[in-house]
């Protein structure tokens, strides 16, 4: 039997989602809601999205099926080498004024954080253009953390293998140093060589928590293409706790349709998309 979603049923998940992760989904995503959420309801052996949202909400203290949830809702679209002007300012300005002014404070740590890394493209893009762009590497600590709400798609950036097609954005010499051919499966795959994985911890954090559980402070931050799917008020707290946990003259970069335009943020605005601490 086909089971339907009453628009009480959408409001309850609508809730549960938006208290969870911030994600606020509006009525037009009903059918949406639907479509990702019945395989779960079946798995499961329930009759209808009510008791369902009951499984999840009471019956699953360990917030396992909530995360479920949450995996299914998320929206992961990502690329290698996404919105290059960020990748070109990197390697242009931000690297190399901070390799100076860190050479002079003897200071060997660079810390990023890639904040809805969704599936590693955008990870690993950084670490390729912190190989490439740092001279001496090996006598710095670089440190890239990858994070993601979505237990799925970090089980996929820590394995690093993608198909063929989804390389397109990287340049030839970059794909020959840093990518090998995967020979497990029949398919065209290629795996991330191990020297960019070790610049790499990927770990799941929400970015909803009240508090992050880091000790340092990041040189630059990236968090694109996630903070349009919350609300005002919560992409200004996230806004504050981005420049709360950046180094002084920090940036943060967001996607190139987002803006920090109407939430009430201390940074200085360096060009569209890129702000500095
Ligand atoms: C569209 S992808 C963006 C990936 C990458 N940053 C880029 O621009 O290509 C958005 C990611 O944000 C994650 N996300 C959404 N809400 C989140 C939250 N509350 N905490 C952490 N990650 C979240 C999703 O799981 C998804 O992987």
């Amino acid at each position: 039997m086909e089971i339907e979603i009453s628009d009480a049923e959408f409001n309850l998940f609508q809730r549960l989602i938006y208290d969870a992760s911030g994600i606020f989904l509006t009525p037009v995503k009903k059918e949406l809601l639907k479509s990702r959420l019945i395989k779960r309801v079946r798995e499961h052996s329930l009759h209808s999205f009510k008791e369902y949202y009951h499984y999840v909400t009471e019956r699953d203290p360990s917030g396992e099926e909530l995360i479920s949830v949450l995996d299914c809702i998320s929206t992961n679209l990502t690329e290698f080498f996404r919105e290059i002007a960020h990748f070109e300012f990197l390697s242009d300005h931000l690297i190399p004024s901070l390799i100076e002014s860190k050479k002079k404070k003897h200071d060997k740590k660079i810390r990023v954080w890639s904040a809805g890394c969704s599936t590693g493209e955008e990870p690993f893009t950084l670490a390729m253009v912190l190989s490439e762009s740092i001279p001496s590497l090996f006598d710095w600590d670089v440190k890239i953390l990858a994070t993601d709400i979505s237990t799925r798609v970090l089980r996929k950036s820590m394995l690093g293998i993608y198909p063929k097609e989804r390389l397109k954005g990287i340049p030839p010499h970059l794909l020959n140093t840093y990518f090998e051919r995967e020979n497990s499966s029949s398919k065209e795959n290629y795996q991330v060589k191990q020297i960019l994985r070790n610049m790499i911890s990927f770990r799941r954090l929400n970015l909803m928590d009240d508090i992050f559980p880091f000790k340092g402070k990041f040189d630059f931050v990236f968090c694109r293409n996630v903070m349009i799917y919350f609300d005002k008020k919560t992409q200004g707290e996230l806004v504050s706790k981005y420049y709360n946990h950046l180094a002084p003259q920090g940036y943060l970069f967001i996607g190139h349709s987002e803006s920090l335009a109407g939430t009430d943020n201390k940074f200085k605005y360096v060009q569209p998309t890129i702000y500095q601490k």
